[in-house]
């Protein structure tokens, strides 16, 4: 079976001087999710350690690196999902956790619930000894800058995205060697939310779905649409129909463009291994690993070839 590991960091208008390291952090996190692929791994393995190196990295707006919420706190939302047994697990509004994607992972697995939020989600971390950390430590000092000097809510949607305001979310697709796909999201969000607001990210069949009767989706941009729509059962929907993984990806953001003027992309893989990344705002870094060879790309249209980083895996 071919195996295929797609990441994306968010859809925004990245600015010129985060670029190289939106794309160079998307490429990072495509070869750690790919090694867990080739050495037999699982695709949940491969896209919690992906969405992990992206969490760990200041550039995106997840873990170290998120946006602050009205109080200048941050406030963390993450979901996995496995598409062979659709079991799943989220977080929504978590404080000083490095790895909120590790945490939804948690529990889908040790508790007989599908999402925690808030101080109870904390409480389990505590209960699993999952490591917290100070809430500055994940505060860079760039969002600090940016939240001073944006101290107001963006409600046009078109403004949000499409300017350097927004700043959003990374996600993981992978298929593995057995054929079972997966997906995770991760996000701090957008900036100056509401306390207590959640997006579509951890929110199952909105910011991700997997399914091995269809694929892997993880979507990313203005969370408020996403769920009216359900992005990404949406564009499940689509590649259950028989739809390509391109126009299962196109039509579904072009009906939430039309349907309720939203903006953002997504990233998608078939349990065929077939792939693709789209999106409606100015840029989305993204990047994908197939049959050995890297692919990424920033500005639409792009599908760019690139080097794996990490030679050893393909011995
Ligand atoms: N897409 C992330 C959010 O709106 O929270």
């Amino acid at each position: 079976m071919k195996v295929v590991l797609v990441v994306h960091g968010g859809a925004w208008a990245i600015p010129d001087e985060m670029a190289s390291a939106s794309v160079d952090g998307v490429k990072a996190a495509a070869c750690e999710g790919y090694t867990v692929l080739k050495k037999g791994g699982s695709a949940l393995d491969a896209v919690e350690l992906a969405v992990r190196t992206m969490e760990d990295n200041p550039v995106f707006d997840a873990g170290h690196g998120a946006v602050l919420n009205a109080d200048g706190e941050v406030e963390l939302d993450a979901m996995i999902m496995d598409g062979r047994t659709l079991t799943c697990g989220a977080v929504s509004s978590v404080q000083n956790i490095v790895n909120p994607v590790s945490l939804a992972r948690a529990v889908k697995e040790k508790t007989d619930h599908i999402m925690l939020t808030g101080r109870g989600a904390n409480l389990f971390a505590e209960s699993i000894g999952m490591g917290t950390v100070p809430t500055d430590s994940l505060v860079t000092g760039y969002e600090k800058n940016e939240w001073e000097k944006h101290k107001k809510y963006i409600t046009g949607i078109k403004e949000l995205f499409n300017s350097q305001w927004g700043h959003d979310t990374v996600g993981a697709v992978a298929v593995d060697s057995s054929g079972n796909v997966a997906c995770a999201t991760s996000t701090g969000g957008i900036r100056n939310k509401m306390v207590g607001r959640v997006g579509d990210s951890p929110i199952i069949g909105s910011g991700g779905y997997a399914d091995n009767l269809s694929g892997a989706v993880s979507c990313t941009g203005h969370g408020e649409s996403i769920l009216k729509v359900t992005l990404a059962r949406l564009i499940a929907f689509h590649m259950e129909q028989g739809k390509e993984v391109e126009d299962a990806l196109d039509l579904s953001l072009s009906y939430m463009g039309d349907r309720v003027q939203g903006a953002g992309g997504a990233i998608a893989v078939s349990t065929s291994g077939k792939w693709a990344a789209k999106f409606t705002t100015k840029r989305m870094a993204w990047s994908a690993v197939e049959n050995d060879v890297l692919w990424y790309g920033l500005d639409p249209n792009d599908k760019i070839k690139g080097h794996l980083f990490q030679f050893h895996i393909l011995q």
